[in-house]
């Protein structure tokens, strides 16, 4: 099936859509995005992504020019086309193009590139990974300093996803001065005991939509939590580790560089919030 996206208000074939080679998303990596995931045909924690969304762009001094509503309507009229019951919904704008090649800003009138797509992915919630729990390296954290904003400069992400790949793991956690800051694609915990410890919110990290819910649940389920940065070295000495984004919910970490937290498989304080955090987003999905 050919996939419908949405390019600048037409929803077009895939091969029929394109954007300008001028573009600044693609010269100057100069937008933002954003993944909301589709569980049962359902938008999970639209409201988080579409406030973090007007934020980003905010932060760029880019104008935001469409309305929640209508950004709903989007995904789910692309949802619906789709026939998508689980998988993903791929949200892109960027500055647009005056049609050349300059670093400095268009107009502020110029007309902004929105692309969204969506990506089916049959049993997202039930992914075999999160039953075995992942391994992770850890890389220096050599991105920009404003990596709350939500950019699409992720060269170095994926960088460090293939450096995992290539030691026969699944992710990278990234290292600042000793200290996690997170996941290539994902926001880092661990567990210590009774406390569940993950970077406070900062420039220094994506403020995730996943971390807020799951946040809200644990502590409404009575879990202790600490925001705060933890060391590598904590990290490796946990009772267990976590990651939470997304596109994967909560997924628990079962080796960091090699070394086995606890005895090797997903902890219950992970797969308590994972299927705490399923069920409650199932219910408040829209
Ligand atoms: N990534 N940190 C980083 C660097 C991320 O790229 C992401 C999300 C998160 C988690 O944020 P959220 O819970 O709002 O998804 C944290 C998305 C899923 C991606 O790039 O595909």
């Amino acid at each position: 099936m050919t996939r419908t996206v949405y390019v600048n208000g037409e929803y077009l074939p895939e091969t029929e859509a394109t954007v300008s080679v001028f573009d600044r998303g693609f010269l100057f990596a100069d937008g933002v995005y954003e993944v909301t995931s589709v569980l049962g045909g359902k938008l999970i924690d639209f409201d988080g992504h579409a406030a973090r969304l007007e934020r980003s762009l905010t932060e760029l001094d880019m104008a935001v020019r469409l309305h929640r509503d209508e950004l709903l309507e989007i995904h789910r009229e692309l949802v619906t086309r789709n026939d998508i019951e689980d998988g993903l919904v791929y949200l892109q704008i960027t500055r647009g193009s005056d049609g050349d090649r300059d670093f400095v800003y268009p107009a502020e009138d110029t007309p902004q590139t929105v692309v969204l797509f969506t990506q089916s992915k049959p049993g997202l919630a039930d992914s075999p990974a999160a039953k075995k729990g992942i391994r992770v390296i850890s890389i220096p954290d050599l991105r920009w300093d404003r990596r709350d904003i939500k950019t699409v400069q992720l060269l170095y992400p994926s960088m460090g996803k293939m450096a995992a790949k290539a030691e026969g793991c699944d992710d990278a956690w990234m290292i600042e001065d000793g200290k996690v800051t997170e996941g290539t694609s994902n926001n880092a915990y661990i567990v210590q005991g009774n406390s569940i410890v993950t970077r406070e919110l900062s420039t220094d990290i994506l403020h995730g939509i996943t971390r807020a819910a799951v946040l809200r649940f644990a502590r409404e389920a009575q879990m202790q939590v600490e925001e705060r940065a933890f060391t590598l070295d904590e990290a490796k000495a946990a009772d267990e580790a976590f990651v939470t984004s997304a596109s994967t919910f909560v997924m628990p970490v079962v080796e960091i560089d090699g070394v086995a937290l606890g005895d090797g498989t997903p902890g219950p304080v992970a797969r308590r919030l994972r299927e705490i955090y399923l069920d409650e987003s199932r219910k408040a999905a829209i």
